[in-house]
């Protein structure tokens, strides 16, 4: 997939696939794979310092300050606007804080047609997965094309600052790189004696760059649409985003993650509109129920299945029965001395948007508070209506079956203005 997707060089993508290591510390018995090419170990080391505490006191507060920044300068007074297309609003919102948070201002910045660029290259990725020959739909190469390119402008001047201005090995933020994790990653890369040269590094800071944003976008698409589109939902929404702010007026990340309704919608969102396929191949046979699972078979779980297996099935408290298919805002709370608590007790194993095990997605707490603080600035900032007839969704747009987030497959047009009382702070 690193060769379809992204353009890795063909001497990366043979290297990715012998490396037979696995990717815990001490490398799966047998696995004669040189230290310096355990490819997929390094792959956890970067995303475990790219997603640890002092990387994500760093990359939080950049994220909701660029929030903040980007709806204080939207284009959009007190007056309803009417617009086509909620989900581009949601892309041309979370792309450019997301990128901004990970890298600073440099990479967009530099690539002032990335963010348009990418969108192209993201909407071609089902069909590059294909593997079909690329002149199919030139289009596809083209645009990856032009984000690899973009990849290593920003990686060239990158280098030129750094070495002009050396940041501290252990700094959580370098000026010239963004995040610390990602320059120390430079280490990474430059072990490997010679495998990842200009052209393997783009295409791996591009596939780094997809990883970060390209499930987050329709995940709080959803996120938003389904409290807009559900009776009374918004209101309560709202109301609970009041008592996530510190004495300064200010959004306490930690406090709204935390909220219990907001929680449960954000765990809802995940179980009816993620399709991911959790792949694995079996180390040692198994045994399961009347099935043998034989060593080195292929195997395949997919979420979407599980999340709309009748486990799903519930009543609430007024008898009213919630199915599967249906989004149920308070499906994951459970009354705790008289109040509500967002629970995942007993789900585990069936709620899998992030997969399982050794190999669960690493950018998943990432992914909350993106959704949530995308959710709880956009509605503190703004009136937000959708104009869809009352009772409808978009279908999940299933041609990104497998990837994750499903990005809706019918636009939606809605209408929004500036609040009265709209701070973004
Ligand atoms: C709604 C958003 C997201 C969803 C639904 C999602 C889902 C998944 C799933 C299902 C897997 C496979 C897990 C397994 O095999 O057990 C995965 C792996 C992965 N995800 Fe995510 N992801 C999301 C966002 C992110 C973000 C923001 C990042 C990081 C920047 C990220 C980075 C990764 C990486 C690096 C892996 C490979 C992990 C490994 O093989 O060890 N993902 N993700």
């Amino acid at each position: 997939m690193f060769g379809l997707l992204f353009g890795a060089p063909k001497k990366v993508c043979d290297a990715t696939l012998a490396d037979d290591s696995g990717i815990g510390a001490k490398p799966y018995p047998g696995s004669s794979v040189h230290p310096s090419r355990r490819i997929m170990r390094n792959q956890v080391l970067f995303f475990s310092d790219a997603f640890s505490k002092p990387s994500m006191d760093e990359l939080i507060p950049r994220f909701l300050r660029s929030l903040e920044e980007h709806c204080a300068a939207l284009n959009i007074g007190d007056e309803w606007v009417e617009r086509p297309d909620f989900y581009m609003f949601l892309r041309d919102v979370v792309f450019p804080c997301g990128v901004n948070s990970f890298y600073g201002k440099s990479m967009l910045g530099l690539n002032p047609d990335l963010e348009e660029d990418f969108r192209i290259f993201d909407e071609n990725i089902p069909f590059l997965a294909t593997g079909m020959p690329t002149w199919f739909r030139p289009q596809a190469a083209r645009y990856r094309a032009k984000c690899l390119a973009a990849m290593k402008r920003w990686r060239r001047e990158a280098m030129r600052q750094s070495e002009k201005n050396p940041a501290p090995d252990t700094a959580e933020w370098d000026p010239a790189w963004g995040l610390g994790a990602i320059r120390r990653r430079n280490k990474l890369f430059a072990a490997t004696d010679g495998l990842f040269d200009e052209d393997a590094t783009a295409a791996s800071d591009l596939a780094t760059m997809w990883a970060f944003t390209s499930n987050v976008i329709p995940a709080t698409f959803w996120f938003l649409f389904e409290i807009l589109a559900t009776e009374n939902l918004l209101g309560r929404a709202r109301n609970e985003l009041q008592g996530t702010r510190t004495d300064a007026g200010i959004f306490d990340p930690t406090k709204v993650i935390n909220a219990p309704l907001l929680q449960s919608v954000y765990a809802e969102v995940l179980r009816l509109h993620v399709a991911s396929l959790v792949t694995r191949s079996v180390k040692q046979t198994h045994s399961l129920d009347n099935w043998v699972l034989p060593k080195d078979q292929y195997i395949i779980v997919a979420s979407h299945v599980e999340h709309r297996d009748s486990y799903w099935n519930a009543v609430d408290a007024s008898n009213k029965h919630h199915p599967p298919s249906e989004f149920w805002a308070e499906r994951f709370l459970v009354s705790e001395e008289g109040t509500s608590k967002f629970s995942l007790e007993g789900k585990q194993g069936r709620w899998m948007p992030y997969g399982m095990g050794e190999h669960m997605c690493p950018g998943r707490h990432f992914v909350k508070y993106e959704m949530m603080l995308s959710f709880a600035v956009l509605v503190s900032v703004f009136d937000i209506e959708l104009l869809s007839p009352g009772g409808w969704r978009p279908d999940d747009n299933l041609a990104r079956y497998g990837f994750g987030a499903q990005p809706p497959k019918q636009k939606v047009k809605f209408r929004i203005r500036r609040r009265s009382d709209g701070k973004t702070s």
